[in-house]
């Protein structure tokens, strides 16, 4: 999609679609709908408000408005004037984009508010290309009649006499970090049998040598030469091989040493399928556990904007990619399998394998100098019990980590909560011949989980971030398509990028 400013009076531009945003209380006097000459806004009061009210994501289109050389116009509404913020015009700008791209329209011009270009409000540049780039998209790759001629080519922000230097950069960053997200939703969109640990590996193979990032990927013998029993014991029962993805960011002209602050390492969960194993899942839903990689999909995606929006912090991914299937070579309940920390794990279930490839990851990332880790994983069933699809779940011990993770979370429009972590839970997955059993059993199973991870963290401040609800969107909105979502990519990029200031 391309994006331009234009700064010619907005009743003289040829738009294929224009687009305006009014608010309820007001449908054709206020928001950008005010800027309007007074015979368009005469149209839009005809409608009002039986056709035409304001509430968020109300559309109505009128072809050849009277007053604008415009094909058409459309009118958003923007919902309670109160209630909008960059969040609300992220989705504002999206459903426009979905409700034109249906009709076959490629170009939108998008009529900002007068001063927003003035650097006023960079915020809601930046969330309004965002918005259409989440919207434009739909996880169609395998339908024969796609609807990838229906995509936007172009984006013109009709400014109305502001200027644009710090808007044009707001819109830069906002491609980027959509189209990260989007890149992140293509892999957690493929199916397991084209979007194996190998496949994932070259995808990321592929992403940091176009951007510039350092890879590596370790294969089977890697893997058990740095001692990872408890991401071989998920892995060995599978015939496709495991991959460990390992992706380093340093800040340009500064050599890695240099660089003081903290090095963040995210690490992200790479089940590219969770048959359960041996303790097998139920058949009804088990094919949505091909998105078991959302989390290390997420990490890439991450990667990926940064290494565009170039923050002056280290970062490392670390993604270990495998299936979890069962075979004559299969871990089993019971089985003791000793981890790279060198803590031993009793298995009670093989489908609590996230933790198992994520604890092992966690100490490799801290042994390649991690001081602060962040992990996101399609964890556990029971997050989507407690928050639903909407809100990842977030822990952690570090008060300060987790708020920083919060507050990138609420500026991007992710949603996250906190939930408890406490020394009182561990005794639940204790086991009685090995180090830590790798189940705590049913009550706070999210909980349980995110703290056995967090035992491999150990002293190094961690937050882990639940996206087993929020990788994947069941029902599709007015501003965004069934499928995957791409959480929680803003939030870290937003993190990264704009929340540490490394001194
Ligand atoms: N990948 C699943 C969690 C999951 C469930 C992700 C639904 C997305 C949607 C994870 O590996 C798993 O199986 N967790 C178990 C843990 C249990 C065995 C303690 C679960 O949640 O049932
Ligand atoms: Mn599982
Ligand atoms: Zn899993």
């Amino acid at each position: 999609m391309k994006i331009e400013f234009r700064d010619d009076p907005i009743v003289q531009i040829p738009a294929a679609a224009l687009v305006a945003v009014s608010f309820e209380g007001s449908p054709s006097g206020s928001g950008t709908v005010a800027q309007l000459p007074e015979e368009t806004r005469a149209l839009i009061a005809d409608l009002e408000t039986a056709e035409f009210s304001g509430k968020s994501y109300e559309c109505v289109s009128i072809q050849k408005p009277a007053g604008l050389a415009a094909r058409r116009l459309l009118v958003v509404g923007g919902g309670k004037p109160e209630k909008v913020d960059a969040n609300q015009l992220r989705r504002v700008a999206g459903t426009a984009v979905r409700y034109l791209r249906a009709r076959g329209i490629h170009e939108v011009t998008w009529l900002l508010h007068r001063g927003v270009a003035s650097g006023v409000s960079e915020g809601a540049v930046q969330a309004i290309v965002e918005g259409a780039i989440l919207a434009d998209y739909d996880a169609d790759r395998y339908r024969s009649e796609r609807g990838a001629e229906k995509r936007i080519d172009r984006l013109d922000f009709a400014t109305d006499g502001g200027g644009t230097s710090e808007a044009l950069r707001a819109a830069e960053r906002g491609r980027v970090i959509a189209e990260a997200a989007n890149f992140t939703r293509n892999l957690v969109n493929e199916p397991s049998n084209l979007m194996t640990p190998t496949v994932l590996a070259e995808a990321a193979q592929t992403m940091a040598a176009h951007f510039g990032l350092d890879c590596q990927v370790l294969g089977p013998e890697e893997i058990r030469a740095l001692k990872m029993g408890a991401f071989w014991g998920v892995a060995q029962g599978s015939d496709e091989p495991p991959r460990l993805i390992v992706l380093r960011y340093v800040p340009e002209g500064a050599p890695t040493e240099t660089v003081v602050g903290p090095m963040i390492g995210l690490v992200g969960k790479g089940i590219t399928f969770d048959t359960g194993g041996i303790s097998i899942k139920p058949a009804a839903d088990m094919h949505e556990m091909k998105t078991d990689m959302a989390g290390g999909a997420a990490m890439l995606g991450v990667m990926r904007a940064i290494a565009q929006l170039k923050p002056r912090v280290r970062v490392l991914a670390v993604v270990p990619a495998t299936e979890n299937m069962l075979s004559g070579r299969a871990f089993k309940p019971g089985d003791v399998i000793t981890s790279m920390s060198g803590k031993t794990i009793e298995i009670l279930n093989t489908d609590a394998e996230g933790r198992l490839v994520l604890a092992d990851a966690i100490t490799y990332a801290k042994q390649l100098g991690a001081t602060v880790v962040i992990d996101a994983a399609t964890l556990t069933g029971a997050i989507s019990i407690a928050l639903g699809n909407i809100t990842t779940g977030v822990f952690g011990w570090s008060k300060d980590w987790v708020n920083r993770v919060l507050s990138a979370a609420a500026a991007t429009g992710e949603k996250m909560w906190q939930l408890p972590v406490d020394d009182d839970y561990r005794d639940l997955y204790k086991s009685t011949i090995a180090d830590l059993a790798n189940i705590g059993g049913r009550y706070g199973g999210s909980i349980t989980a995110a703290m056995f991870v967090g035992e491999f963290a150990g002293d190094t401040p961690w937050v882990h971030l639940d996206i087993a609800g929020t990788r994947w969107s069941n029902e599709e909105k007015p501003y965004l398509a069934k499928g995957p979502t791409g959480a929680p990519v803003r939030t870290l990029v937003h993190l990264l990028t704009q929340a540490l200031t490394p001194t």
